[in-house]
């Protein structure tokens, strides 16, 4: 990265912020950034208690609390420059930032520091949407464990009705707009930045349904049986029993499955009747000089592969092929299609994918991602438990 990056946060209470904060910071760390969440309304409530949660806090037209919240937005995010200007790479300043002169604040001091920007406004119109968004911000903030629920509900009115009378939309750039989680993103910043590009696909791409991800590997191949990697090999007859009882297993599902390109793969989806979309990003690790050989014949042939392997797995990369870093590089974009489904989703791949897939939903340092336990003739259940708390996993 040339420069630091300040995602700013901005849109109404209630349009799914943190939830996006959290899903971006995630898929950012995944791939080995730096990434942290500064999030106003924490720092809110740790200086001043839980009676700040009251939407008489929230009025604008009360001079005395309205600059009691500048001064806090601005400590958190002074201690926000203060992490990137040491060791981050992006930090996310979650906040509702709907006030122009708040922006024009926060884009000061991002440029004094040296730092790019961007702001990502979040925008829901839907009222049912919205409604689902309340509730489980109700339901999981710390500002309403001490209310009743209706008494939440009608405070949280009242907080709401404060913000969109003084909210102006983001017109600053560069800037990104989510609007109704994925159904459209508006793009305001050079195309050729790359980084906000993926961001912009990765965040347009989130949404709020309850999906489960089912991961798998292909039923076993005649390479498996000689423990080669690599190569393009079709099923053993046991193979093709896995895919039939795997086909089974799944039966009357709404689901979609996702192969890789790879004959392995397809052919264990071939018993499905649902949708099946081949994704060649799911291919397996590239072995390149090493691709099917048997592991024993790279020790023998390859000692300094094997070595080198055993010393660094994550960051060994194959002479002419990928490492496990690399390959989250390729993998990405096919998270970023199993967070745009809003089926549930059964992907058939292969051993380091599926450990770069598991990595992804449950967070795991780089060094232990390539020694996951991937056997052949599992599922892997990923169940996102819900907004705030990621996810969860199960083998089948
Ligand atoms: O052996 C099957 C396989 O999918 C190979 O094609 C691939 O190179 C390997 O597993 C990945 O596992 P590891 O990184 O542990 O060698």
């Amino acid at each position: 990265m040339e420069k630091k990056l300040a995602v700013i946060m901005a849109g109404l209470p209630a349009r799914g912020k943190s939830y996006l904060s959290l899903r971006l910071q995630r898929y950012l760390e995944w791939q080995g950034y730096g990434a942290r969440i500064f999030n106003v309304g924490a720092y809110r409530r740790e200086t001043l208690g839980p009676a700040s949660s009251r939407s008489d806090f929230f009025d604008p037209r009360e001079p005395s609390f309205a600059r009691e919240r500048e001064r806090i937005a601005k400590r958190c995010f002074g201690d926000l420059a203060a992490w990137l200007e040491e060791d981050g790479d992006i930090a996310i300043y979650d906040a509702t930032n709907v006030t122009a002169s708040r922006r024009a604040y926060l884009k000061d001091e991002c440029e004094k520091r040296g730092f790019a920007f961007v702001f990502v406004e979040n925008i829901c119109d839907y009222p049912e949407l919205i409604e689902k968004i309340i509730w489980i911000k109700l339901e999981h903030s710390a500002d309403y464990g001490a209310f009743a629920r209706d008494a939440a509900r009608a405070d949280f009115a009242r907080r709401l009705g404060h913000y969109e009378s003084v909210y102006e939309t983001v017109s600053e750039e560069p800037h990104m707009k989510i609007i109704n989680f994925g159904q459209k993103v508006v793009r305001a910043f050079s195309p050729g930045d790359i980084l906000l590009a993926e961001m912009a696909d990765f965040l347009g791409a989130v949404n709020l349904m309850d999906k489960e991800v089912y991961l798998t590997r292909h039923g076993q191949t005649y390479f498996n049986c000689e423990d080669r990697i690599g190569g393009d090999s079709p099923l053993t007859g046991e193979g093709v029993e896995y895919a039939r009882r795997l086909a089974d297993h799944f039966k009357g599902r709404d689901l979609v499955v996702f192969t890789s390109a790879k004959r392995r793969t397809i052919e264990t989806a071939s018993f499905f009747d649902c949708e099946r979309v081949v994704l060649p990003e799911l291919n397996e690790i590239n072995s390149g000089l090493c691709d099917g050989l048997s592991y024993a014949e790279i020790t023998e042939k390859h000692r300094d592969v094997s070595e080198a392997r055993g010393n660094d797995k994550f960051d060994f990369r194959y002479p002419g092929g990928e490492s496990y870093r690399d390959l989250i590089q390729r993998v990405k974009k096919a998270v970023i299609r199993i967070e745009a489904e809003k089926r549930d989703v059964l992907v058939i791949a292969h051993r380091a994918v599926n450990r770069c897939l598991v990595s992804y939903f449950i967070p795991t340092p780089p060094e232990e991602v390539p020694y996951i336990e991937m056997p052949l003739d599992r599922i892997i259940r990923i169940a996102r438990l819900n907004a705030h708390y990621g996810c969860d996993w199960k083998v089948i």
